[in-house]
């Protein structure tokens, strides 16, 4: 039998994996089962048994607000930067909005810890190979993709570099000063700008940075809720400033993102 080889690494040996059917397993015995959607769960269990990441309602309504296609217009400027024919990790994929969306041109990996999400995202693509696993210990060989996609997920440099292939690419996005400031408008007597993004790494070169601002329409109060809840600001905002919102019907709000490709040194 000619076994095939699968794209993670085992996260107990590190060794290869094989493809099973229902399952990977490496060379020691080392097993895990595929579930019914396909993904794999990498994430060793730790002995507080705590759940990790977003949770079903987090994911769903980030993928509700999501599928609107508010965010569109970031998602086609990364399409761009990132190009076609690369074997991709999308770290802290999500609900694999934008996953789903590089698959079409590209050899798509998913991680993320949150069971949750990786579900959905394998519901949502087939033609992605997903893990619940952590961006603290990414269960892929070094030297073995060609970009790193980080939107709006942890950063984790070091595992990137080790993964990343010479003269390979990272792209994330981030917030920029004024991204979402309607909104804070509405919920703080005195809204602040976010700081502005420190873009340099340690060994990585900027190859670009590309600034994506835009204006968008939200016209209900579930969508100012559903945006809202997709920010930090959610779980610091107290119940009578989080009321703000609910009287609002509609909010045009400012997006601003900066797209920085980066590019590994050695
Ligand atoms: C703000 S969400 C962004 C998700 C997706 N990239 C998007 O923009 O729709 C951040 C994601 O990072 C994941 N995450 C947080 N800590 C993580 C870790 N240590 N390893 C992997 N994923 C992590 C969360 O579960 C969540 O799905
Ligand atoms: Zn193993």
């Amino acid at each position: 039998m000619i076994l095939k080889t699968s794209a993670f690494i085992c996260p107990v040996c590190k060794n290869k994996t094989f493809d099973l059917e229902n399952s990977l397993r490496c060379m020691l015995g080392h097993s895990f089962d595929k579930a019914k959607e396909g993904y794999i769960n990498l994430l060793l269990k730790n002995a507080s048994g705590k759940r990790h990441g977003d949770d079903k309602l987090m994911v769903n309504a980030r993928k509700s607000f999501l599928d609107k296609g508010y965010y569109a217009p970031l998602r086609e400027k990364i399409g761009e930067i990132l190009g076609e024919n690369n074997v991709v990790l999308d770290s802290g994929c999500g609900e694999g909005y934008y996953t789903s969306h590089f698959a079409e041109n590209n050899t798509l990996l998913g991680i993320d810890i949150s069971k949750d999400a990786i579900k959905s995202a394998a519901k949502r693509c087939k033609n992605a190979t997903f893990a619940v696993a952590s961006i603290a210990q990414i269960p892929l060989a070094d030297k073995s993709v060609d970009a790193v996609i980080n939107i709006f997920a942890p950063d984790s440099p070091n595992e990137f570099l080790r993964i990343l292939k010479k003269g390979g690419r990272l792209i994330t996005a981030t917030p920029m000063e004024h991204h979402l400031f309607e909104l804070k408008e509405v919920v703080y007597n005195n809204p602040y700008k976010n700081p502005p993004p420190v873009y340099e790494k340690d060994g990585f070169t900027i190859k670009s940075v590309t600034e994506v601002k835009y204006k968008i329409n939200l016209e209900s109060a579930e969508d100012i809720e559903a945006l809202f809840k997709m920010t930090p600001y959610y779980y610091k905002t107290s119940a009578a400033d989080q009321e703000k919102l609910k009287s609002l019907s509609s909010l045009e709000v400012s997006l601003e993102f900066a797209v920085t490709e980066y590019i590994k040194e050695k």
